[in-house]
């Protein structure tokens, strides 16, 4: 099974990442090794994925120490740039503080804090390698034999360098011969549904069918589904959840079908500091998205267009939040204790 790395951190230099606009028709590797390049990448969607996105933040972190300076101005300034790129998924944000508070806790040298940054960026992407696979493991118990489960969005290998999140409990159910099948949502406007779900499930061999956004509500009242498995961008600490636009649409289907719906998600996704939904961030993206297919205008000129790239889901939709320390439920201590104490985080949470 080839393993897709969508990201590798190249120390000192920069990062090398996989174009993900360009997938599923070519494989093709960007070496980034400016801060704008970074923040062009993410804006773009060459790289994706919460959690991967904080790596991203942290790469852009540590390639703004080599190329502009390791000072605390010049760390500052960086992470106003990374944060300025997409606002709702909070690793990202996380991540370009918890890297500036790296460089400071290195001391004046900058090679020390040149160091650091990279350190960072390369434990990040280790822990959230361990994550995934916690959260596989708790995920995959969740669901019966013959499970078939219907996910959104992409919230692969591609989102996050390690497994996955949603899609690495299908990978890990698949694994232990409990998955008969995962049904994947286009996810309009952007496809990574059709484009990096579909890929990545038909690399590992798993059976999956694809299917447009409004067929799912269908398809859910059909009962042919056992459980809705998402990601998420932003969780608040009552446990509203922003996800791809599309999962709010999904969970109340669920609801009104009793198809349990679960977040998977890791510690790192949860913003503690938002009381509740109302309080994230919600991106909103360019017109040109939904008014056109594949390069091609659909709607008329000067149609007007509504492009939120991420809804929430209010908490009383969500049956479980599968995170690394197991399927948790608001108020989220655990995860309090688990950004307090990761080394990475320590002190940002
Ligand atoms: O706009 P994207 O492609 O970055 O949105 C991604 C999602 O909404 C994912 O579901 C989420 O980030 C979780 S990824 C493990």
């Amino acid at each position: 099974m080839p393993e897709v790395v969508p990201l590798r951190i190249e120390r000192g230099r920069g990062v090398r990442i996989i174009d993900q606009t360009r997938l599923p028709h070519a494989l093709v590797e960007l070496e980034l090794r400016t801060l704008d390049a970074v923040c062009e990448a993410i804006r773009s969607l060459r790289v994706r994925g919460a959690p991967l996105l904080g790596v991203a933040a942290a790469c852009a972190m540590a390639i703004a120490g080599e190329t502009v300076g390791a000072d605390d101005e010049s760390l500052a300034h960086a992470a106003t740039a990374v944060r300025a790129t997409r606002p709702t998924a909070v690793d990202l944000h996380r991540a370009a503080e918890a890297a500036r508070a790296a460089a400071a806790a290195a001391g004046p040298s900058p090679e020390a804090r040149r160091a650091a940054l990279w350190d960072f960026a390369e434990r990040l992407l280790r822990a959230q390698r361990e994550r995934d696979a916690a959260m596989a493991r708790h995920g995959a118990a969740l669901l019966p034999v013959g499970a078939r489960v219907l996910t959104h969005c992409n919230t692969g290998a591609l989102a996050t360098g390690g497994i996955g999140t949603a899609l690495g409990v299908v990978r890990e159910a698949h694994r232990q011969g409990k998955l008969a099948h995962c049904y994947a949502t286009e996810t309009r406007p952007l496809l990574q549904g059709a484009r990096l779900t579909m890929w990545e499930l038909m690399q590992e061999g798993i059976p999956a069918t694809l299917l447009a956004d409004g067929a799912a509500g269908g398809l859910l009242a059909s009962g042919r589904v056992h459980a809705v498995l998402v990601g998420a961008d932003r969780i608040a600490r009552n446990g509203d959840t922003a996800n791809k636009v599309g999962t709010l649409a999904l969970a109340a289907a669920a609801a009104r079908f009793g198809v349990p719906f679960y977040v998977v998600a890791p510690s790192t996704s949860f913003d503690l500091r938002c009381p509740s939904g109302a309080a994230i961030p919600i991106e909103e993206r360019s017109a040109e998205e939904v008014a056109s297919f594949a390069g091609v205008r659909t709607a008329p000129e000067g149609a007007r267009v509504f492009n939120p790239a991420f809804d929430v889901t209010p908490s009383d939709l969500i049956a479980g939040w599968v995170t690394e320390a197991g399927v948790l439920r608001p108020p989220f201590e655990a995860v309090e204790a688990l950004l307090r104490d990761a080394g990475e985080y320590a002190g940002i949470h």
